[in-house]
């Protein structure tokens, strides 16, 4: 991209890497982690790709020091991590881990000294499995135990971590691990999975009401992961289709966050399977937060279901590249989904909180990473939430997923999402051409001209 054709974006606005706690340290046995439902689900045979789980990662637990080296030298202003509750508190509440709170010290610190901004998410799908246990996320008593936990991080973290994101994609949370087994706990429950849904939020506003006493300098949000939806045809069934899955992928977070409802047409498609929500939910729920989080990938277009109940399905387009997941890549997409939820739900502030691409990534013969088609979905992701600046949206931040590649959930090790390369055998790290990219386009955007 030449100087010219770069996009401008403020001076203030952040730049970011992410990461996840399951994804990147292993330790998972180590001072005192107790077990959480990743670490069982992926012992579960037939899960996991290749048996494969996050007991080692890229062991970040260890190399955190080196791996910071790596965000600093790209430039970024800002580190995205999340606590791993069950190295915290093993028993899932009660009793704190010392040792496990420390990493979470020496972490912030090593990015405060490197001049790195933390942010802290309390929560990226590692439940203590004991919590599974009592009944896990479907059960509203989860709820005070997400509060107590999240009142010891803020409590410790919090002079020092001043953004927060409560929760990482409560749908995929809800839907993969509660209603389609895909994920973590692994139950295959619709009614699970719409109770699930409820008490993320619940505990979302919740960990909101925690943070406003603990850190009331913090600013805090929420991620949850917008796609860009389109109807596959003018025919009424498929936009009928799309009004049905937005409203139960989108709109059911959207809503009790910024309008203290559930959105009146997705509330009937689901009603039959509603959990009790109480009088005072909603307005937990919908507490003003600082900041929403985006995490965007993709697009698609929607169809009626078919024969089998469900009422849509995504319809793979013809002609339109796609990532290593399958992913279709519509970067005008993210333009569109951030002025959608500027104009309809008018959040303060918005961070692009994860976007990145999967590609079957090697190091060639001279130790290089040549993946400039991750180098070009950034490109064109970045352009259009330029335009998405320009239009109005208050776009404060952008972070890659992931700085390395890690544990692709479900994908086992198979799915490389990071700007740097891992070899997991020897853990080397080899930054790829996207790396160096970003790292000059950041420069380029604090230096104009230079
Ligand atoms: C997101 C997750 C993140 C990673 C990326 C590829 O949905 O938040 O952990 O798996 O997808």
């Amino acid at each position: 991209m030449s100087e010219l054709d770069m996009p401008r974006f403020p001076e203030d606005f952040v730049w970011g890497v992410s990461s996840a706690a399951y994804q990147m340290e292993g330790a998972v046995t180590q001072d005192g982690r107790g077990e959480g439902i990743w670490d069982r689900f992926c012992a579960t045979p037939g899960k996991v790709r290749n048996g494969e789980s996050g007991a080692v990662a890229c062991d970040f637990y260890h190399r955190y020091r080196d791996d910071i080296a790596l965000v600093r030298e790209l430039g970024a202003g800002a580190f995205r991590f999340s606590v791993s509750w069950p190295r915290v508190l093993p028993g899932g509440r009660g009793k704190v881990n010392e040792k496990g709170l420390g990493f979470y010290d020496r972490l912030v610190d090593a990015l405060l000294e490197a001049g790195i901004k933390p942010v802290a998410v309390l929560y990226h799908w590692d439940l203590p499995q004991v919590l599974e246990d009592q009944g896990g996320w479907a059960a509203r008593s989860t709820v005070e135990a997400f509060a107590d936990y999240s009142r010891v991080v803020a409590g410790h973290l919090g002079d020092r971590a001043t953004r927060w994101v409560t929760q990482v994609e409560p749908w995929v949370s809800a839907w993969l691990g509660y209603g389609f087994g895909i994920h973590a706990p692994g139950r295959r429950s619709a009614a699970d999975a719409v109770a699930a849904s409820h008490h993320l939020l619940l505990s979302h506003g919740r960990a909101v009401e925690v943070l406003r006493g603990t850190a009331p300098a913090a600013e805090v949000g929420i991620a949850l992961d917008l796609a860009h939806l389109r109807a596959a045809s003018g025919r009424e069934e498929d936009r009928e289709a799309l009004r049905w899955w937005d409203g139960w992928h989108h709109r059911w977070y959207l809503g009790p966050l910024f309008r203290g409802e559930y959105p009146e047409d997705a509330l009937r498609d689901w009603e039959h399977l509603m959990p009790q929500v109480r009088d005072g939910d909603l307005a937990c729920i919908s507490a003003p937060i600082d900041f929403l989080g985006v995490n965007y990938y993709t697009g698609s277009a929607i169809a009626a279901g078919e024969a089998d109940g469900s009422r849509g399905r995504q319809v793979p387009q013809p002609g339109v590249p796609r990532t290593d997941m399958g992913w279709e890549i519509h970067p005008d997409g993210l333009r569109e989904v951030l002025e959608r939820v500027t104009r309809e739900y008018a959040p303060r502030a918005v961070y692009i909180t994860e976007n990145g691409a999967a590609f079957p990534d090697v190091v060639d013969h001279e130790g290089k990473v040549a993946d400039l088609e991750r180098r070009q979905y950034l490109q064109d992701h970045l352009a259009a939430a330029a335009q998405s600046l320009a239009a109005g949206v208050p776009l404060r931040g952008y972070f890659v997923w992931g700085l390395m590649d890690n544990f692709e959930w479900s994908y086992g090790y198979w799915k490389r999402f990071g700007l740097v390369h891992v070899d997991y055998p020897s853990q080397k790290r080899t930054p790829k051409a996207s790396f160096y990219w970003y790292r000059d386009f950041i420069a380029a955007q604090r230096h104009p001209g230079q």
